[in-house]
């Protein structure tokens, strides 16, 4: 068949279509296999180590049969053609990189997908890094399913470094994990950060769902796949860890599931890492938190001991020096925004009403730092969170940013740590305020009598307990000053106490006396001592008068213990948690018979409006004894087991003493 005559000019343009078409044939026949990773190679940041890698070696683990599948696989995708099925893949899998969060929007009712490249899998191990001082020990650890691999990873990374090009460093160092030459473990993680809210329906949306295949025949694991060839698990509260022995290339989906009732789309992230959970849920009933005391507006909080005892003073002077690592998210119960997320870094950063403050720095709400207040003087931190409102129940977890000292992409742990979410309630009345940090007093950290009228902020306040405090104990060390101790042993009042014991006794006691515990007057726990009735509210108000017929003649129900409060401080009707009988018993026992201290005795006039007694009975799952009924400084909680809060030797010398029933 001839062809059709072209001019000069016609005949040019055809040689340059010609040219043009052959050149992109030429392009796709050269370039395709790219387009697998483009999408996730172009938001690599270039400092991480292992991007080189990956842009060096995609064709190292396509150098199999596997290739031609793959090829066809990734090439559909890349032509758009549309699999028509429910629940496929939007995208192409994106490839993750080791320790780097890859945070996308997922539209209900769709899957995206990702995949961690074989050549990821065997790169090397992330570098050791310092750590904390010590892992974190959760009290109450009731399962941890994951802590204790954290812990191995580490020692793992510290002997990858010097043993690099060991054969099978896995073999030798995991054992418990038994990894074989062919496996490696992997941890995959998934947190939500944004959910879909509802405006007709108070339920919870449903949680994101995560899919792993490690089949090349599904390479977009989803709800429509063969179940056969993946396994699916479902976020709890906006977190998800799964850990895998991988072989090869892993591929992951993340399915939104569509609910009409519920407008917008998912934001969630995905990680994958072979050193170690790149987020991390601290799966214990164990908050790692708890509330010290709270007033109206604000609330002191503790995490648990970071040690169990400051026998190794280094490791003790190590914690105390840290820049403090933990952070606190808080929302009001009312709230429901982070409900749903509250096991996710980003869901509660996102979410929370009350925002954690930098490690280190305070924000309007939250004031931090290192603290080795109460028994055993163990390193803890603490929050002193305010601008609270009265009467209000706060949800509240502890949490971690990154490692503590980095975040982010790169990061071993860069996605953050989170505790099990806790509570704490305000009081409602403005009469009591949480105080801590004073001088003397320097165990002193919980609510006492208040009158924002007298004194308007905390250190005001602080400043004048301790004070007054202390220009008391002035006297005390002028009467002792006279008495005749730490001469020779035999010359002492006693051979087990010195005049230290007594000094130590005597504040310890004066400053649970001079500074009561105080708590809402409206408090109905049957421990309480009602206090101060005859007065005022801040507000101005009385007491019904009724009540002021019955009070008016004791002493104890109508003034504070103290007379210089009802001066100075003038709280009006508060409840006092009343000091510990061993304060008094261990006051009398340490100092000279010469100073005339003596103890009423219970069931005894006076005992029952000075002293509180320890509880006896119920502890909670972490075997705290939470109702406090009795104070004394230092005191955070009752442990049912283990340290307990005041020695017991000083109850069962208690018992010995023969006292007349003077109070003191
Ligand atoms: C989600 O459900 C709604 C109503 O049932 C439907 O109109 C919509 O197409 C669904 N979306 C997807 C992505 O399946
Ligand atoms: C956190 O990670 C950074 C970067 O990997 C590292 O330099 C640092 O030592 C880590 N911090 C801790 C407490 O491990
Ligand atoms: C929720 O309320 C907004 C405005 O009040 C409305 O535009 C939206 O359609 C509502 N969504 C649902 C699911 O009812
Ligand atoms: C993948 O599919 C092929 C053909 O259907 C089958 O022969 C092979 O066993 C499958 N592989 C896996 C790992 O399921
Ligand atoms: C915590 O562990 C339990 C038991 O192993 C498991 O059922 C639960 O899903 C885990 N929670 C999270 C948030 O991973
Ligand atoms: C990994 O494989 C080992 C045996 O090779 C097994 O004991 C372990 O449970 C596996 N881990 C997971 C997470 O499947
Ligand atoms: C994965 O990579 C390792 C080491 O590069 C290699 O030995 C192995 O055969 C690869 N596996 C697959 C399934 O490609
Ligand atoms: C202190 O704690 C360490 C480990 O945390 C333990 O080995 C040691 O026995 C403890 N010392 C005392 C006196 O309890
Ligand atoms: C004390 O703590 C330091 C710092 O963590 C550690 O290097 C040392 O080995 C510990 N000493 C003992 C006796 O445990
Ligand atoms: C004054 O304060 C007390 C205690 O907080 C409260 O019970 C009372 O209702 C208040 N009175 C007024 C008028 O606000
Ligand atoms: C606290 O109140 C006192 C007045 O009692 C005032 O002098 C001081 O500046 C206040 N401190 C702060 C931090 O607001
Ligand atoms: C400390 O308390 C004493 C006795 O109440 C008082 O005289 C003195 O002025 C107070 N000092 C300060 C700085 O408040």
């Amino acid at each position: 068949m001839p062809l059709p005559k072209l001019s000069p000019l016609q005949s040019r343009l055809a040689a340059s279509l010609i040219a043009s078409a052959m050149l992109v044939i030429l392009y796709f026949a050269i370039s395709w296999p790219h387009f697998a990773y483009a999408a996730g190679v172009d938001s690599i940041r270039p400092e991480d180590h292992n991007h080189e890698r990956l842009l060096e070696r995609p064709y190292l683990d396509l150098d199999h049969e596997e290739l031609d599948l793959r090829g066809v696989s990734y090439e559909a995708e890349f032509i758009g053609f549309d699999r028509g099925i429910i629940g496929r893949a939007t995208t192409d899998p994106t490839a993750l990189i080791n320790n780097v969060a890859v945070t996308t929007n997922i539209p209900q009712g769709q899957v995206m997908s990702y995949m961690f490249t074989n050549a990821s899998l065997w790169a090397n191990k992330s570098p050791a890094t310092s750590g904390l001082p010590s892992p974190i020990q959760l009290q109450g650890r009731s399962f941890i399913p994951y802590g204790d691999d954290l812990d191995t990873s580490e020692e793992d990374e510290d002997e990858d470094e010097e043993d690099e090009d060991e054969q099978d460093p896995e073999l030798r160092l995991r054992p418990r994990q038994s990894t074989t030459a062919s496996q490696r473990t992997l941890y995959i993680t998934v947190t939500t950060c944004t959910q879909p809210s509802s405006n007709t329906t108070t339920e919870l949306p449903p949680q994101l769902q995560l899919y792993v295949s490690q089949s090349q025949n599904n390479t977009n694991p989803g709800p429509s796949q063969d179940s056969g060839s993946q396994t699916m698990m479902e976020l709890v509260n906006g977190y998800a860890l799964y850990e895998m022995n991988a072989t090869g290339d892993v591929f992951m989906g993340i399915y939104a599931k569509n609910d009409s009732t519920l407008s917008g789309t998912y934001n969630a992230q995905i990680a994958a890492s072979i050193d170690a959970p790149y987020h991390y849920y601290w799966n214990s009933s164990d908050p790692n938190l708890f509330t010290v005391d709270s007033d109206s507006n604000a609330a002191l909080l503790f995490t648990d001991p970071l040690i169990s005892n400051s026998s190794n003073t280094t490791l003790y002077e190590e914690w105390m020096d840290i820049i403090p690592p933990f952070q606190i998210f808080a929302s009001d119960t009312d709230s429901t925004s982070i409900m749903g997320l509250q096991n996710s870094y980003c869901g509660l950063q996102t979410n929370a009403q009350i925002v954690a403050s930098r490690a280190g720095q305070t924000s309007t709400q939250i004031v931090t730092g290192m603290t080795d207040i109460g028994s055993g003087t163990l390193p803890k931190q603490q929050f002193y969170v305010t601008g609270l409102s009265a009467g209000k129940s706060y949800n509240v977890a502890l949490a971690m940013n990154g490692n503590s000292t980095a975040s982010g992409d790169g990061v071993v742990g860069g996605g953050g740590q989170v505790f099990h979410m806790t509570s704490f309630s305000t009081l409602q009345s403005d009469n009591c305020a949480v105080i801590y940090g004073l001088s003397f007093c320097d165990q002193v950290a919980y609510s006492v009598p208040a009158n924002p009228n007298n004194f308007p902020n905390m250190s005001s306040l602080a400043a004048y307990y301790d004070n007054a405090t202390l220009y008391n104990y002035g006297f005390f060390e002028k009467a002792r000053a006279q008495t005749p101790c730490d001469t020779t042993a035999s010359a002492q009042y006693s051979l087990a106490r010195n005049c230290s014991d007594c000094d130590a006794a005597y504040k310890q006691w004066l400053c649970s006396v001079g500074i009561p515990r105080c708590t809402d007057f409206s408090s109905t726990l049957s421990w309480l001592q009602p206090r101060a009735q005859g007065q005022p509210f801040p507000n101005g108000t009385f007491l019904d008068p009724a009540t002021l017929a019955y009070v008016n003649n004791s002493a104890a129900l109508n003034g504070s213990r103290n007379a210089s409060i009802d001066q100075n401080v003038v709280p009006g009707p508060y409840k006092e948690v009343l000091p510990c009988e061993d304060l008094c018993y261990n006051l009398v026992q340490s100092c000279p018979a010469a100073l005339g201290f003596e103890c009423p005795q219970p069931g005894n006039i006076g005992f029952n409006e000075s002293y509180g007694l320890k509880p006896i009975g119920g502890a909670d799952i972490n075997g705290r004894i939470t109702n406090l009924t009795c104070n004394f400084p230092g005191v955070v909680y009752y442990l049912s087991t283990g340290s307990q809060a005041l020695p017991s030797h000083i109850l069962a010398i208690a018992s010995f003493l023969a006292l007349g029933s003077l109070l003191i």
